[in-house]
Parts: C-alpha cells; sequence; structure tokens
C-alpha cells in the first residue's frame, strides 16, 4: 500500500489492552488514523454496547484482538467463553457490513487438533479438543458466514513487549532461578506481535482477498526449543541469567492444566506468503530481535 494513502486508513482495534491489540494499536497510530478500545470502552460480552459504540465510530477496518485467552478458565466458564470469542465476534462482523468495512478477526491454532505431523493448512480440518478452541472456531464461523471480504488470521504462541508472555515468563525464572524447565513434547510457532503488525497491512487494503490465512513467524518447535533459543539470545545481548539451559517437562505431566492442549499446531503460511508476496522472518530471528530491541540493556548515548 502506497505510504501517502495510509493516513487515509481509519482503524478501530478491540482489545488494545492485550498481547497483540496494544502493539497493534502503537505502531498502526504511526501510519494510520486509529481509534483503539480497551476491555472498558468496548465489552464483547455487551452485545448492545458493542453495537452502539462501533455505530458511533468511523472505521475501514476493524481488528479484532479481543478475546478471552484464558484455555483453563474457558473450560469452566463456558458461557463466557462462547459469548467472547464466538457471539460477539458475530456483532462485529454485522457491524462492519452495516458500513462497508473489513474485519480482521484473530484466531488461533487451537482449533486444531494437533494429530498432524505436519503443518496445518487453511485447507485442513479444524476440530478443537478444548472449549476455548471450540468457541474461537464458532467465532470463526460467525465471521465467515458475515461475509468473504473478511479476514480470520490464526496465531499462535504470541509474544511481544506489551503484556508479557511464556517467553518473558521462562526468561524472568531463568534470571531468579538455578533451573528452568518447559514442555518438550508439543509443538507450534512463535508468533511476535511486532512482526504481525507489519504482516497484516496487506488487509487493511480491500483489494487483498479476504479468508483465511495462518500468520505465524516461520518454522516451528517445541516450548523447551523456544524458551532456550530465548535464554541463547539473552546471553549474546548480555543479559545475566542463573539457569542457561532449559531442561524437559512433558505435557503429560502439566497435571494443573484444566483444559486438553492440542500436541502439534505448526501453521503453513504458505497461503499468505502466496496472496502477499511477503515472508515471514522465522520466529528464531523474531526471537532474537524482541531480546535485542526490548529486553537488552541500552548502551549508554
Ligand atoms: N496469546 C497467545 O499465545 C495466542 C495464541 C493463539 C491465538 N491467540 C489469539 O490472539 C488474539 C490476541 O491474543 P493476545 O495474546 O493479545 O491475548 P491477551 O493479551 O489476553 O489479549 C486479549 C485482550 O482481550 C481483552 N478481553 C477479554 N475479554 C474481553 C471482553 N469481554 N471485552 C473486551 N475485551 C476483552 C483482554 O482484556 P484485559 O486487558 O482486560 O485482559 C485483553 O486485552 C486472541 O484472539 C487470541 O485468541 C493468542
Amino acid at each position: 500500500m502506497p505510504e501517502e494513502q495510509d493516513t487515509a486508513v481509519k482503524v478501530a482495534i478491540a482489545g488494545a489492552g492485550g498481547r497483540l491489540g496494544a502493539a497493534l494499536a502503537r505502531l498502526y497510530s504511526l501510519h494510520y488514523e486509529v481509534r483503539a478500545f480497551t476491555r472498558p470502552e468496548l465489552d464483547l460480552a455487551a452485545p448492545e454496547q458493542l453495537r452502539e459504540s462501533l455505530g458511533n465510530t468511523a472505521f475501514d477496518v476493524l481488528i479484532n484482538c479481543a478475546a478471552q485467552t484464558n484455555v483453563d478458565r474457558c473450560e469452566t466458564e463456558q458461557e463466557e467463553a462462547f459469548a467472547i470469542n464466538a457471539i460477539a465476534p458475530g456483532v462485529l462482523a454485522d457491524s462492519c457490513n452495516a458500513r462497508g468495512a473489513r474485519l480482521i478477526h484473530i484466531s488461533t491454532d487451537y482449533v486444531f487438533d494437533g494429530g498432524a505431523s505436519q503443518p496445518y493448512t487453511e485447507e485442513d480440518e479444524a476440530k478443537p479438543i478444548s472449549v476455548y478452541g471450540a468457541s474461537k472456531l464458532a467465532g470463526e464461523e460467525r465471521v465467515r458466514a458475515a461475509g468473504e471480504q473478511h479476514v480470520v488470521a490464526r496465531v499462535s504462541w504470541v509474544f511481544g513487549p506489551d503484556r508479557p508472555s511464556f517467553l518473558d515468563a521462562i526468561i524472568k525464572r531463568a534470571r531468579e532461578e538455578e533451573q528452568v524447565e518447559a514442555i518438550a513434547d508439543k509443538i507450534s510457532t512463535p508468533t511476535y506481535t511486532v512482526d504481525t503488525a507489519d504482516l497484516l497491512r496487506p488487509f487493511l487494503d480491500s483489494t487483498t482477498p479476504g479468508g483465511v490465512y495462518h500468520l505465524t513467524n516461520e518454522g516451528a518447535c517445541t516450548w523447551q526449543e523456544y524458551g532456550q533459543w530465548g535464554l541463547d539470545c539473552c546471553r549474546r545481548e548480555g543479559i545475566p541469567l542463573r539457569a542457561e539451559v532449559v531442561g524437559p517437562l512433558a505435557l503429560a505431566d502439566m497435571k494443573n492444566f484444566i483444559a486438553r492442549r492440542p500436541v502439534y499446531t505448526a501453521l503453513s503460511i504458505a497461503k499468505y506468503q502466496q496472496v502477499t508476496g511477503r515472508r515471514p522472518r522465522s520466529w528464531r530471528a523474531a526471537v532474537a530481535a524482541y531480546v535485542r530491541d526490548h529486553l537488552a540493556p541500552r548502551a549508554e548515548v
């Protein structure tokens, strides 16, 4: 999209207090006219408020980053999970239709059952094994039914500077403790919010086709490999650590997990690359950039 057209695009963001939503709000404000809604300003559990607030807001594209993302809570609070993750996206899509706008709805690798041994494509059947996954899939279906111009972008293992994630937790532990572990038999792909902001930009142009897209960084890893690479990057950047090796844990040993987690959910990004001509960088390069740009001590100037 040409830079001179960018400021003319009006982007509304739901879930702007979250990890991805806050990154999009911060970064898109540099290029577009942004209206960012945090949860108190736009509650997805209150459909009437949604309709009214969006009805009073001018936008060309609405990006929905809001979700009930606590996978275990979804298992015990099913009604809430479906209200936020399934019903609300349909209301958002209807609001977009009423003004001829596009909805970009963020979804998840957890719509898959995890039984695959190679990256899932958008054509693969979604068969969630948790309430979270089922509620997110139901949200996708409502968005898709509302019109083919809308975009469903599935991400996984989201990390970035705006809210701590697994990566920050393991680095924090390694700075404080002698021994750290992470699950070694669950595989997916980290998604850097800063990269996602850039990679979603083609969809702000209504000529980029809508539909379902997988949008992560490139490659796949276990949580253990992900954490280990995070620590390796810290060491390289001179961040002091007490633990330098991430030991293995088994998914089956995570007795405090309430919801079932899919074992393998790496996502194929071939469709995204083919449609947009852009290539997400590897998850290792993205983690290295995050540690360098946001965690490493700054040199005195
Ligand atoms: N995190 C991951 O690893 C991951 C993996 C796969 C897919 N995803 C998807 O990526 C998207 C963004 O996730 P994220 O990592 O940015 O998660 P996040 O940090 O938990 O952000 C979710 C945001 O949604 C807000 N929210 C929750 N209930 C709401 C409601 N009723 N009304 C309005 N806002 C509400 C939260 O509000 P508060 O600020 O008050 O908490 C939070 O700001 C979600 O669609 C998620 O399903 C995430």
